[in-house]
């Protein structure tokens, strides 16, 4: 009987869901999921009036949610200092840099878009701080973050030492890791191109060649049950600079 003179037999209550500071429901992770996390923002809290700030996370995030103008902005009281994302998805890292510089001796406040998400569709944990910087003029300037300029002939060795095994004996009837296959073949397991040029997040290359990358089809490329050496993460950094260059 659950009466108002036993309240407290009436089992635990289910705990209220995170609400904002209106009291609207915020989104929770999907089921069996954690959610997404800030692990590291650097550098903090001193920063150049020309930054590039670097907001490292727990899970890849889905580019689909990705705004370069609004996923990351500094704030100053009304002031809101427009900037470039770039997604480094082998580090997780959204890479900040404002078109034009911050204002000296002000502090600014790191806001993400409430949009963003993991590519398991979770938001970002309720109690994320939002970092404060201070800028410093004597600090030196930091250039634009630039992807390092990656040509096919980098790459090839690297495919020709730990997947050519396999994938270029024909008895296996695997995908073609040529440069061309790779840009032209869809993948036989999801709805995705192996690569799609200066979109590594939307490659099926990077999805498989990322040991701890959650939704894909079968193993990690090379298969981990095979002799084939492993790709160093610099090596899979190379791969994803090499499509983001447009994968010539
Ligand atoms: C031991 C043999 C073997 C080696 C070595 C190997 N692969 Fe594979 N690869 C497979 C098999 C088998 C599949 C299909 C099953 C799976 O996805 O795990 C596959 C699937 C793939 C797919 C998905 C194809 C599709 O249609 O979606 C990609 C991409 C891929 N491999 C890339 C690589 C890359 C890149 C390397 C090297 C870094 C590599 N593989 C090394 C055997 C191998």
């Amino acid at each position: 009987m659950c009466g108002t003179s036993s309240l407290l037999a009436c089992g635990p209550l289910d705990p209220e869901p995170p609400s904002d500071a209106e009291g609207n429901p915020l989104p929770l992770p999907p089921p069996g999921e954690d959610w997404l996390r800030v692990v590291e923002v650097s550098p903090s809290p001193a920063i150049a009036t020309e930054a590039t700030i670097e907001v490292r996370f727990s899970e890849y995030l889905d580019p689909d949610t990705l705004n370069s103008y609004a996923t990351l902005s500094l704030r100053s009281g009304g002031i809101v200092a427009g900037g470039r994302l770039t997604y480094r998805m082998s580090r997780k890292a959204l890479l900040y840099h404002p078109r034009a510089p911050l204002e000296a001796e002000l502090r600014y406040t790191l806001q993400t878009s409430p949009a963003l998400r993991s590519v398991v569709g979770s938001p970002l944990a309720p109690e994320t701080p939002a970092p404060i910087f201070f800028t410093d003029e004597t600090l030196p300037a930091a250039e634009p973050p630039t992807r390092e300029s990656v040509r096919w002939e980098d790459i090839a060795p690297i495919l020709e030492r730990s997947c050519a095994s396999c994938h270029a004996d024909q008895a296996w009837q695997l995908p073609q890791l040529s440069r061309d296959a790779l840009r032209q073949t869809r993948s036989s397991q999801v709805d995705l191109p192996l690569v799609m040029p200066f979109e590594p997040a939307r490659s099926y290359l990077m999805h498989k060649i990322l040991a701890d990358y959650p939704r894909r089809r079968f193993t990690v490329q090379p298969p981990p049950y095979s002799d084939a050496p492993p790709l160093a993460p610099d090596e899979i950094e190379l791969i994803e600079d090499w499509i983001a260059g447009g994968a010539r």
